[in-house]
């Protein structure tokens, strides 16, 4: 049997929440928090496979159009997640990174997300990437911006790729989207270039090792050719 080559950098775009809770009678935020719960297993298990980067599609640009209470509830459990996780990060020496516009969150989260980052960034080897306030085009039109307030008159792709809020990463080379939906939804599209692309119809509370062993053995069976013969 050949060798399992994992890939570098796996995002999960994270759906079903609200189903999952509709499903049981429950109401959508209750999916969210069974879902925030099942994320530092599976992270855990993607290091443990030799995936070296992880990103979490957890709150879009789009997503402010939900409603109030929910918006809110949503970030009431990303700060909780940061609470307990960031000594987990130092243990596992795992470096925290944030893709989105930190400016416009709350005071609380924004300054948690900033410790988190400053407090894992000796560490090289495992990242855990989570996208808040964040969309593909957004991102890239901040890039396009920094790079002309730059001065430069002409840019490679490589000057792009280090104007995104991933520079440290590699490319995305497997996108996992839970819960039958199949759309890449604004969700890194540069770095998404190559990717592969799995979808399940498992909601995101339901994911688990199991699952993403599946996705990991759907994966090592995709020949990659970038565009090759
Ligand atoms: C999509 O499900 C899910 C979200 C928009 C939020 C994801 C957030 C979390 C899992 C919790 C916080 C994250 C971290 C990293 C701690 P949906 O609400 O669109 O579900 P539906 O399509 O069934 O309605």
């Amino acid at each position: 049997m050949s060798e399992f080559i994992p890939p570098k950098h796996i995002g999960f775009i994270m759906d079903g929440n609200g189903r999952w809770a509709k499903l049981r009678g429950r109401p959508r935020n209750y999916g969210h928090k069974k879902g925030a719960d099942v994320i530092e297993a599976v992270v855990k298990h993607c290091h443990d496979r030799g995936v070296k980067a992880v990103s979490l599609y957890a709150f879009s640009t789009e997503n402010w159009s939900r409603p109030k209470e929910e918006v809110d509830f949503i970030f009431d459990i990303l700060r909780r997640f940061l609470k307990k996780y960031k000594k987990k990060l130092i243990a596992n020496e795992i470096r925290f990174l944030i893709s989105g516009n930190l400016a416009e969150l709350p005071e609380e989260l924004r300054a948690q997300c900033e410790d988190c980052i400053s407090a894992t960034e000796v560490f090289t080897e495992k990242f855990l990437n989570i996208a808040i306030n964040y969309g593909s085009r957004s991102e890239l039109t901040r890039a396009v911006n920094a790079l002309i307030a730059s001065g430069k008159k002409e840019v490679t792709e490589a000057d792009v790729s280090a104007a995104l809020y991933t520079s440290l990463l590699p490319d995305i080379d497997l996108v996992i989207r839970t819960s039958g939906e199949q759309r890449l939804s604004n969700f890194f599209m540069w770095q998404c270039a190559y990717a592969e692309l799995y979808f399940t119809d498992v909601l995101w509370p339901d994911f688990d090792d199991k699952e993403l062993d599946k996705a990991l053995d759907w994966f090592a069976s995709r020949g990659r050719r970038y565009g090759g013969i």
